[in-house]
């Protein structure tokens, strides 16, 4: 072990992790992962990788998949655990470090390192269950049943906004399932994963069995999603780059696992508990700066409550705290870069031009300190009708919508009423109006009295329509993405027996 700390490091480069071996890009080119809050502020240098660094990475995942795959699944599963302790005796430190990269505020940070470490916990159970079926066959003297069985090298590209619990998602099942892996972090929050690659190697892992590669999309992660070596890809981004990377696996039969967008909504109805409401509808838009897959953008309202509940909402939003993530007193951090502070600004100005009305917010947040950082203040827009723009797009930032409705019925066709289905939530007492919206909210995920965020990693996480291709990721769902299935007959009889005819 080492006494030096991820600031202590800050200085110095980061390099891939292939075949064991931390090395730089083979182009020996490099990029800058900067502080969103201080963007003076330099947290690590990183390899700006290509097809070269990821060829080298599939080469060394394929020629471990060979004793990895027969590595008994409990064996696995153990790793898994000592990477989940590991990853809890570093946890404050991984989480500084996030906040440092990432923007979100430190209660958000350690919650992030958590979700990795439950995976870890969660998934290292897995390698003593794995289960498959058995099931009589149709003839004397014949067991029958199904196995899970590893797929091979795996393609792991992951967000900014989770930098540690989405990769986690990903690679902790793939690795029980006994494949190998080459995981691209997002080049926006490399360094999380890069501490969860250190902790990967003190635990043991073998060598190959799991290899990081960094660097943009385009340069890293093409390559890397067209790579013959690779069996599985596994995203989780936005829904315009999902459909290319579904396009191309499409072309190569691959199997390909897409989470993306969301236009989540909570649903206040007027017996609801509107403090609760309230509390829920601040963390859910403004948690994370609203860069959440499963954030709330739109908030539906019932009309006895929408006039009182937008004041109590809007009062509170204005008094958010804004500032560096590392100061306990904060609740809202910086947007992940420049390019985002523009974009998210745009889409506010094309809902001016809706006629949406600006309660508050709208603008990026550049007094004293904020100047150094790339703050958005927290936006919320009432008047909003379900065609704007600005209801039916993902904005991945602090912009909520607000749309007033007659009614549980309208409230759940305004809901259902976008090309996204990942979260959904409704604040109500009235019990039939909660079982109605568990059963006919299209979203992969429902909330009663809580709001859209909240995913435990032992539940299914995943969303209807343009949020994915159905795959489910925690979970055991996770499995069927990482493993495939085998049938398997012994016939004990002595003879042929065929299938269908012998009756
Ligand atoms: C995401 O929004 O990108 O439920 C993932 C949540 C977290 C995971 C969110 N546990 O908000």
């Amino acid at each position: 072990m080492t006494t030096t700390t991820p600031e202590t490091r800050a200085k110095t480069e980061y390099r891939n992790w292939i075949g064991g071996r931390w090395v730089p890009a083979a182009s020996g080119r490099t990029f800058q992962d900067l502080n969103p809050a201080r963007h003076d502020e330099i947290v690590g240098v990183f390899p700006q990788s290509g097809a070269d660094d990821v060829d080298r990475a599939v080469e060394a995942a394929a020629k471990a998949f060979d004793s990895w795959r027969l590595t008994p699944a409990p064996r696995r599963g153990e790793l898994l655990l000592q990477i989940g302790l590991r990853l809890r005796e570093r946890k404050e430190e991984i989480a500084r470090l996030m906040t440092r990269e990432m923007g979100k505020i430190l209660t958000e940070t350690r919650g992030d390192v958590q979700e990795g470490i439950d995976t870890a916990f969660y998934m290292s159970g897995e390698g003593r269950r794995l289960y498959g079926d058995t099931t009589p066959s149709e003839l004397p003297n014949k067991l029958a049943l199904s196995v899970r069985q590893p797929i091979g090298v795996c393609g792991l590209i992951t967000p900014w906004n989770f930098p540690l619990a989405i990769p986690t998602w990903k690679l902790f099942p793939a690795l029980l399932c006994g494949n190998t892996v080459v995981l691209k972090p997002a080049s926006d929050t490399p360094a999380s994963v890069a501490e969860l690659g250190r902790v990967i190697e003190e635990c043991g892992v073998p060598p190959g069995v799991v290899n990081i590669v960094h660097g943009s999309g385009k340069e890293a992660g093409t390559p890397l999603v067209e790579h013959p070596g690779v069996r599985v890809i596994s995203f989780t981004g936005s829904t315009e780059v999902g459909k290319m990377i579904g396009g191309a696996c499409g072309q190569r039969l691959k199997r390909c696992s897409l989470e993306l967008g969301g236009k989540n909504a909570q649903i206040v109805m007027q017996d609801g508990d509107l403090d609760l409401a309230l509390e829920g509808a601040l963390w859910g838009a403004f948690g994370t700066a609203g860069q959440r897959c499963t954030a709330t953008s739109r908030l539906i309202l019932d009309r006895p409550i929408a006039q009182r509940f937008t004041e109590m909402l809007v009062e509170r939003a204005r008094k958010l705290r804004l500032g560096d993530g590392l100061d306990e007193s904060v609740e809202v951090g910086p947007v992940i870069n420049e390019a985002a502070r523009k974009r998210i600004h745009s889409e506010v100005e094309v809902g001016q031009r809706e006629g949406a009305r600006l309660l508050t917010g709208g603008e990026p947040a550049t007094e004293g300190a904020l100047a150094r950082g790339w703050f958005y203040r927290p936006t919320i827009f009432g008047g909003v009708t379900p065609d704007m723009h600005i209801a039916q797009e993902e904005i991945f930032g602090p912009v909520l919508a607000i749309l007033v409705v007659d009614g549980l019925e309208e409230a759940i066709q305004v809901l259902n009423g976008t090309r996204y289905g990942l979260s959904s939530s409704i604040y109500t007492r009235d019990v039939n109006a909660a079982m109605r919206a568990i059963r006919d909210l299209e979203a992969g995920i429902t909330y009663v009295n809580g709001p859209t965020i909240g995913a435990e990693v032992h539940l299914p996480f995943g969303g209807v329509k343009e949020t994915g291709n159905g795959h489910r990721e925690a979970s055991h769902t996770v499995l069927d993405i990482f493993s495939e299935w085998k049938a398997v007959y012994v016939d004990y009889s002595g003879k042929l027996q065929r299938a269908q005819i012998d009756r």
